[in-house]
């Protein structure tokens, strides 16, 4: 068994996230301030320091700089995400805004990072660590007291062994392989929204509304997304309070089946003590 803990047992999330930031622009910019501003508000940004744990593109660092905080620190395990970070930073903050972008893992932080910051951030990023709770508490370590811990969490399904299954054959496969995979898994998306009458080249144009993400690279990324962990709002709650921290925002998912895949709930939680 490979340790899930490692760069060299994930899915290739750098690679990805390197190819969607050539689809960066304004608008995915806006979409993802607007998807920050929904967790945490203006004047809890306003002149505070961030951590931004998984950065993968850099794109919400990049929000949250732009929304005023002092400084970010911005990091993620894989090489490729660390230098799209350096390169989508480096092309649109101003000379003003002050960051670094480290090469680190999660469960390094405690030891590698002596400051501690305002915000915490890690959206959609530590359920696919390898161990997910110890990763959650890893990150805790670098909030400061009254500060705020905002985490994205895959909401848990009756799905979701199944999809762990299929994620790490798709981690492990071939390109062509990951490409007929995802043609499938595409293919009986358009079904299901047919048979439900939506419309799926709206949803598939609008996507970017969804924190300025990309269609095609968040099916690749949801269908390799491995390591995969999973976990029900209850659960989160109940462990965030045993590290002495309290829920302040929610936005969680209705509940569902988990054919197509799960989805991130989202929380801000704020440390007490
Ligand atoms: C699904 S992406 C999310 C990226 C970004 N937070 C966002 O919202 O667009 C998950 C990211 O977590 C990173 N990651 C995975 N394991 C990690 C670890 N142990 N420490 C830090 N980052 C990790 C991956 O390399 C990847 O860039």
């Amino acid at each position: 068994m490979k340790n899930l803990k490692t760069v060299e047992s994930h899915f290739a999330f750098g690679e990805n996230w390197s190819e969607y930031s050539a689809l960066i622009d304004d608008v995915k910019i806006q979409e993802a301030e607007k998807g920050l501003l929904r967790l945490v508000d203006q004047k809890q940004l306003t002149g505070k320091t961030f951590l931004d744990i998984g950065c993968g593109s850099g794109l919400h660092s990049l929000a949250a700089l732009r929304l005023g905080v002092t400084k970010v620190l911005a990091t993620d395990i894989d090489h490729e995400s660390v230098t799209t970070t350096k390169n989508v930073l480096q092309k649109y903050v101003l000379p003003a805004m002050q960051y670094e972008v480290q090469e680190v893992s999660v469960f390094d932080l405690p030891n590698k990072v002596s400051e501690k910051f305002d915000i915490v951030y890690s959206w959609g990023v530590l359920h696919h660590t390898g161990d997910m709770y110890q990763a959650i508490k890893d990150a805790t370590q670098l909030v400061k007291s009254d500060g705020l811990l905002v985490l994205a969490l895959y909401r848990k399904t009756p799905m979701c062994g199944t999809w762990r299954r299929i994620k790490r054959w798709y981690t492990y496969t071939t390109d062509k392989r990951q490409q007929t995979a995802r043609q499938v898994y595409i293919f009986l998306k358009k079904i299901r929204f047919k048979l439900s009458g939506r419309d799926f080249n709206a949803y598939k144009e609008n996507y970017y509304n969804s924190r300025g993400m990309s269609f095609e690279h968040d099916v690749h990324d949801w269908m390799g997304g491995y390591p995969y962990e999973s976990i029900t709002p209850e659960e989160t709650e109940s462990f965030m309070q045993t590290l002495g921290f309290e829920l302040i925002k929610k936005n969680v998912h209705a509940s569902g089946f988990g054919l197509f895949g799960s989805g991130c709930d989202e929380f801000v939680f704020k440390k007490m003590l």
